[in-house]
């Protein structure tokens, strides 16, 4: 989708162990077309394949400690080179120290890069407990399910147990991470305190939060609204429209219901934040109760555009 724009979008869920980074980021990936990159599922696959890394990882990781910096930050360096990072990609789970972010700032400033959004999904530590130590997730995929929360089609009523809880895509048996016990979860937590989230000073300027202590489909909602904002942004810097750009000064009076404070502040700001280049962006809110669709349409219009350009790149050679 992004192929045209001169710099990747990197982006980075954020946030405490269960907060919903593994359960939203599939949606991102759909939304952003980019790869998520969970370094716990990269660590996890290493401890699986018995590789020299995961032999160094497994202990650290069951006991809820995290991995060295060095070996984390390796592991990333290779993946973001991989082609299907050419657009950008979604950091789920990294950086968790400052020395990370350090690190990953100088690997992108190589490039000219920086990391472009950050999305916080924001949880009192209160209710991961329950979360974590009812989560069941599929190997392969990462997909998670949770056995009050989210369970899967094949729980039906029954009493969670390897033979009842199924993916809903593959039938597979699902299973449960040794990591997710309450004892693990102590540690985890005290990581994520001590540790990362001192990390969001760095990115303040392009961070976002999320109430994440919401139902799933109100979490989703609010994200969803700041990646429109994004899209457009990004879509509006491709398409390079910028005669008909302007913005509304009326706009939180047009606005209702799930179109949030936050959608309005993420078209907002992340025009300025995100797209150097653009000091605003059009507004397409008549009526309240049709916002969405006018989005909607708007989002297409420009997907449109941005694919018809895509079919013809030579023409985009100093568009
Ligand atoms: P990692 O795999 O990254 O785990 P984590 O950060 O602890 O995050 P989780 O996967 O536990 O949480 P999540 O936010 O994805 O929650 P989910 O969406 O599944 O890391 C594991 C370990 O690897 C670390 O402890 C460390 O040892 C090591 N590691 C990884 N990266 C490292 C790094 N960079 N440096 C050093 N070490 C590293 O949701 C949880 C449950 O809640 C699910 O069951 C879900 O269904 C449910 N749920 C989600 N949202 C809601 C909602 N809104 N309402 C109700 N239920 C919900």
């Amino acid at each position: 989708m992004y192929t045209i724009h001169d710099h990747r979008i990197i982006m980075m869920l954020f946030g405490p162990p269960g907060a919903g980074k593994g359960t939203h980021g599939p949606k991102v990936v759909d939304k952003l077309g980019t790869p998520q990159l969970s370094t716990g599922d990269m660590l996890r696959d290493a401890v699986a394949k018995d590789t020299e890394v995961g032999k160094a990882a497994k202990k650290i990781m069951n006991e809820g400690g995290l991995v060295s910096d060095d070996i984390v930050m390796g592991i990333i360096k290779d993946r973001i080179a991989e082609p299907d990072c050419n657009k950008g990609f979604i950091l789920d789970g990294f950086p968790r120290t400052v020395k990370q972010a350090e690190m990953l700032d100088a690997l992108l400033a190589e490039t000219d890069e920086k990391v472009n959004l950050v999305i916080e999904l924001q949880v009192p530590d209160s209710i991961l407990e329950e979360r974590i130590c009812g989560r069941w997730i599929h190997k392969a995929s990462g997909r998670s399910y949770h056995v009050k929360f989210n369970p899967p089609k094949s729980l039906a009523g029954r009493t969670p147990a390897a033979k009842t809880m199924k993916d809903d895509e593959t039938g597979e048996i699902l299973m449960q991470r040794p990591d997710d016990t309450a004892e693990a979860l102590v540690k985890r937590l005290q990581a994520y305190h001590n540790e990362t989230e001192p990390i969001l000073a760095r990115y303040k300027k392009c961070a976002y939060k999320v109430n994440a202590n919401q139902s799933m489909d109100k979490v989703s909602v609010d994200l969803d609204n700041i990646l429109y904002g994004l899209t457009i942004c990004v879509m509006e810097k491709v398409s390079l429209d910028l005669d008909n750009i302007f913005v509304r000064k009326d706009l939180n009076q047009n606005v209702q219901g799930p179109l949030s404070s936050a959608f309005m502040e993420c078209l907002g700001d992340v025009a300025s934040k995100f797209c150097k280049g653009i000091q605003a962006i059009p507004m397409l809110f008549q009526k309240p109760k049709s916002n969405r669709q006018k989005i909607d349409e708007y989002r297409n219009t420009m997907l449109d555009k941005v694919r018809k350009q895509e079919e013809q790149p030579e023409k985009l050679v100093g568009a």
